[in-house]
């Protein structure tokens, strides 16, 4: 089982990861579990409808406590209508300050759950058990959200768990894309912070047919990279920017798509692609790591035909929505080399070059 200690201002908790650290419910949580008045399971609806007997079943000593309330799958939970849906179900059953949210599910669960959490009576507890790769990312760091019919991750606040738990052999139900989504954050947190790990995963064949094992390794690793970044910048005022490498131009690629067509990360995928295509053109990164990035992408089966369903126009447009945008320039965040990010501001001209550049390079791609 993996370990690792994220601390913050004023919180500490664990992240655990490995086959059985749900075990860990009545052993080392047993206090958190038993000093609660009441717990809910905030739940995705696929993931109970998989794996909800594992968790309760793990909660059997608090059994008596115990709510669930499943939510819808995926992003569409992140709205107001379920938030204000799970504050009035736990008005309805009683919580109070000293109740306990479990968060059941992946980034989006995690997400609405948390500020579920970071709300409810001014904010509870909350346990997150992560069900995706990609909640390697969103599960540390204390981001809380929901959605606006303007924009993403619009309305929030930072909340830290009190303790992250992955249980590894919920990704086996995992949807491939799920798996290329989760991989691909895993990526990004290689190429900001280390050349070799990130020639490594270039080079690994089953990248996206992982073994559980492996899958432990590496995002411990991940969670490292994010929890020394959390750590140092808890309320993203400076290196915590560095995560977003890859997410101007990606959330752009995800929001002109619809959302839900293209998974998160197979999104970050092509933004990073077009990170590195800037990095390039400003000559601070070699052609040949672009090449080598699209090359595997392409391998990978990430959706790379994307950037060409769409017009410069109206990808610009995205991304000046972004709430990146700052003074009317666009923000990036680029490579000085692997394992270097830096922020800086990119002009439309410049963002035009990369993306025709980008258009012809991948001609013809998956
Ligand atoms: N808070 C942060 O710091 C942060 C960071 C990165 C991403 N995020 C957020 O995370 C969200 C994306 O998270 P995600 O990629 O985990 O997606 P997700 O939570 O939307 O889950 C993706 C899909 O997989 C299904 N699923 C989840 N676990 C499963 C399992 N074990 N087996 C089968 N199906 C399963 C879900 O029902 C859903 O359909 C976005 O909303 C993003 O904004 C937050
Ligand atoms: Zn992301």
């Amino acid at each position: 089982m993996g370990k690792l200690t994220v601390e913050t201002t004023n919180h500490r908790y664990d992240v655990l990861i490995g086959p059985t650290t749900y075990a860990l419910f009545s052993t080392v949580y047993k206090d958190l579990l038993t000093s609660a008045d009441r717990i809910a399971i905030i739940a995705d609806e696929k993931v109970a409808a998989i794996h909800l007997p594992l968790l309760e079943e793990s909660l059997a000593i608090v059994k008596d406590k115990l709510v669930v309330k499943t939510i819808p799958a995926g992003e569409a939970c992140k709205s107001i209508a379920t938030y204000a849906d799970c504050q009035s179900f736990l008005l309805q059953q009683g919580f109070t300050r000293q109740s306990l949210i479990i968060a059941y599910g992946g980034g989006a669960c995690g997400d609405l759950a948390g500020y579920v959490a970071a709300t409810f009576m001014r904010g509870i507890r909350y346990i997150h058990c992560p069900t995706t790769i990609l909640a390697h990312d969103s599960a540390v760091g204390g981001k809380t959200a929901i959605n606006m019919p303007e924009g993403k991750n619009m309305v929030g606040a930072f909340h830290q768990p009190s303790a992250v738990l992955f249980q590894t052999g919920l990704f086996s139900s995992l949807p491939s894309q799920e798996v290329r989504s989760g991989l691909a954050e895993l990526l990004k947190h290689a190429f900001i912070s280390n050349e070799e790990w990130t020639m490594q995963l270039l080079a690994n064949k089953s990248f996206t047919n992982p073994s559980e094992k492996w899958l432990t390794e590496e995002l411990l690793k991940g969670i490292q990279v994010k929890a020394k970044i959390v750590a140092e910048d808890e309320f993203e005022q400076s290196t915590r920017k560095f995560l977003n490498f890859g997410h101007t131009f990606g959330h752009a690629v995800e929001a002109a798509c619809g959302f839900g067509k293209l998974s998160h990360g197979e999104s970050v995928m092509i933004g990073m692609i077009y990170s590195l295509q800037l990095s390039e053109m400003m000559g601070l990164t070699a052609k040949t790591l672009t090449e080598q990035l699209i090359q595997f992408a392409n391998e990978h089966e990430y959706p790379l035909h994307s950037i060409h369903d769409f017009s410069f126009d109206e990808f610009m447009n995205y991304m000046q929505k972004d709430k990146k945008m700052s003074h009317g320039k666009l923000n990036f965040v680029l490579l000085k080399g692997i394992g270097q990010p830096f922020v800086t501001e990119v002009t439309r001209e410049q963002c035009l070059r990369a993306f025709q550049e980008l258009t012809t390079r991948t001609e013809g791609m998956s």
